[in-house]
């Protein structure tokens, strides 16, 4: 017995001593340890000879000898593993996975140039929460509630709190604006807004826009159209035309919307300017007397202009854009047609 205990300590010296640097190693150690013909069987086959008031002492000897046996077993199976796949995975000589660098969201590269543009005639730049309340987005710019002109633009509602909404114009940014600063003012205000509208190639529920609020003494509509001649010939090309056609928002007096010729079919008539050949890019006009003295501005000492423009418009005149749906579906196919635009 004494001899068996003494067998038993040798083999497992040995088996912790055991190394394996591959597979075949590894089935060496199995077949030597724990196989049918192994050195662990051939152990446990002398359990026979151990006398009865002994067995159950020398049972568990034999069991724990077996559990180290295997315990190093898969040691030993493991750390091969490890060294093959790590073989498998680092094959130095194969070129490096591209790392995708992203490009800029052409709307984003639009609103950036058009913050230039006003940023170098002395514009600062705001900005306003999306989540407006009725006050600033309609009552402010005198819409009051039951104005017709909010038929224009339903919105989204907050059911939770009915006197919040999703703005649907940046035109709420100015009353924010208005609210803090006294004149002189000159503000562009670029951001999202939203409309209750079916979404189609046309038509979205979220679009982006960029507001203009200038007001000082003596601004005049002069001032307004040469601002605005100025902004497309920067963002067009000088060969651009404008024209203002008279129009109605309740917080300008007068109002005008502004097209510029169509730089798709080079004013000869295309889908896009419904074969007239001029284009809408924005609205505009001179700021209400009654949205002035809304904020405290003395309407006989002060004058001002605001525009309002879609991003997405002038984004599809740049980049010849026919689908408003492309701009959120985040299909890289169009993203990566913007790499290398600034
Ligand atoms: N807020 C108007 C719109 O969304 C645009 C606008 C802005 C018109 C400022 C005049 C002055 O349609």
């Amino acid at each position: 017995m004494e001899q068996l205990l003494q067998q038993i300590e040798l083999y497992k010296q040995e088996i912790a001593a055991a190394k394996a640097t591959n597979a075949d190693m590894v089935e060496a150690f199995r077949i030597k340890y724990l196989g049918t013909k192994g050195l662990v069987k051939s152990v446990m086959g002398e359990m026979k000879n151990v006398p009865n008031d002994q067995k159950k002492t020398f049972g568990q000897i034999l069991n724990e000898f077996k559990l180290f046996a295997e315990n190093k077993f898969e040691t030993l199976q493991a750390s091969v593993a490890t060294v093959a796949d790590a073989g498998a995975s680092i094959d130095l000589s194969l070129p490096g996975s591209p790392v995708g660098v992203g490009t800029r969201h052409p709307l984003s590269i639009v609103r950036n140039q058009i913050v230039s543009i006003f940023k170098r005639l002395g514009f600062a730049v705001s900005e306003g929460p999306e989540i407006e309340d009725d006050w600033h987005n309609f009552g402010a710019m005198n819409l009051p509630e039951d104005h017709p002109a909010r038929d224009m633009q339903d919105t989204f509602y907050i059911s939770q709190n009915p006197a919040w909404l999703l703005r649907t114009h940046t035109s709420s940014v100015q009353a924010r604006v208005m609210e803090h600063q006294k004149p002189p003012i000159r503000v562009i205000c670029p951001g999202r807004v939203y409309r209750n509208e079916t979404i189609s190639a046309r038509a979205h529920c979220f679009f982006h826009q960029v507001e203009g609020l200038y007001i000082d003494e003596n601004v005049s509509f002069a001032d307004l159209k040469q601002t605005l001649y100025f902004f497309v010939q920067e963002m067009f090309g000088k060969d651009v035309k404008v024209r203002f056609r008279p129009s109605y928002f309740p917080f300008t007096e007068p109002s005008a919307e502004m097209d510029i010729s169509c730089l798709i079919c080079d004013s000869k008539g295309c889908n896009v300017c419904k074969h007239t050949g001029w284009v809408e890019i924005l609205g505009s006009g001179m700021v209400h007397p009654k949205v002035l003295e809304n904020f405290g501005i003395d309407s006989n000492k002060y004058t001002g202009f605001a525009f309002g423009m879609g991003v997405e418009r002038i984004c599809q005149l740049k980049y010849q854009v026919n689908d408003l749906r492309l701009y959120s579906q985040n299909d890289v196919r169009f993203l990566k047609q913007f790499t290398g635009a600034v």
